[in-house]
């Protein structure tokens, strides 16, 4: 299996407090990995960092075993998508959707619009491509996001809760994007609570708490025979 990215003693810190403590870790290509545990762990700090959001204090990581700097190239290769759906408000969905291609020179105006429609046709929102973000329900701005991300034609995805913030009824629609979106090949690393989900697409799932991984494994091994008492007690309190 091919390691297409490796994270080598990763340390962050924020000023004095030290929220991330020598992180290892290999995703190969494919993988579906799923980041658990409580509450300030530091899940998100850590996607944060893969794509270089947040700068890593110490550490090294690897794409194709190539060291990653921030830069332009590095946020093509790595798209990411929020809790919050950080869509631009003052533009429309197709606006949305075809800015990054467009402002990197990725594609043409037209090659993005064309583009933008086939996605919008897979998600079945073709009919709301002038419309603009606040006109849309929660789980129709998730998936807009989530297609934003996917026309860049990203190595690797990242998915920070995306469905926490969504009602109920709309959880479904965005996880069944995210399968499709994993059985098209895509490597993809999510933070999520939806344990059933989890353990439905992940191949592997990483559990952290206070900033350190503190076991990984299958979804198997993690969620049906937990070694350590911190993940046992983690599980015990959110099923
Ligand atoms: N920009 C920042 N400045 C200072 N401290 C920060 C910053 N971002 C995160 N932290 C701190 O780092 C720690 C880890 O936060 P992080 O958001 O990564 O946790 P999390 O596991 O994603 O939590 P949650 O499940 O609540 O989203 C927390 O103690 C948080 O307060
Ligand atoms: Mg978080």
């Amino acid at each position: 299996m091919q390691t297409l990215l490796k994270v080598e003693n990763l340390y962050k810190s924020f000023g004095d407090i030290e929220v991330l403590h020598n992180i290892n870790f290999e995703i190969n290509k494919g993988d579906i990995v799923v980041i658990i545990g409580p509450s300030g762990s530091g899940k998100s700090t850590f996607l944060r960092c893969l794509n270089f959001l947040e700068k890593p204090t110490n550490g090294k990581i690897l794409l194709n075993e190539k060291e990653m700097k921030d830069n332009l190239e590095l946020h093509k290769k790595i798209g990411m998508v929020f809790q919050s759906f950080n869509l631009f408000s003052n533009l429309t969905v197709l606006e949305n959707i075809t800015l990054a291609p467009i402002k990197t020179k990725q594609l043409s105006e037209k090659e993005a619009q064309n583009e933008a429609m086939k996605l919008l046709r897979m998600i079945g929102l073709e009919d709301k491509k002038d419309v603009y973000p606040d006109n849309l329900s929660g789980g129709q701005k998730q998936r807009v996001a989530i297609i934003r991300s996917l026309i860049m034609n990203p190595e690797i995805m990242l998915f920070d809760e995306p469905t926490s913030a969504l009602d109920p009824e709309m959880i479904e629609e965005v996880l069944t994007l995210m399968k499709e979106v994993a059985q098209k090949g895509m490597t993809m690393v999510i933070v999520t609570h939806e344990l059933d989900f989890a353990n439905d697409i992940a191949n592997k799932v990483v559990f952290m708490d206070e900033g350190k991984i503190v076991e990984t494994g299958t979804p198997t091994e993690i969620f049906k025979n937990p070694k350590t008492e911190r993940l046992k007690e983690f599980l015990s309190k959110i099923k």
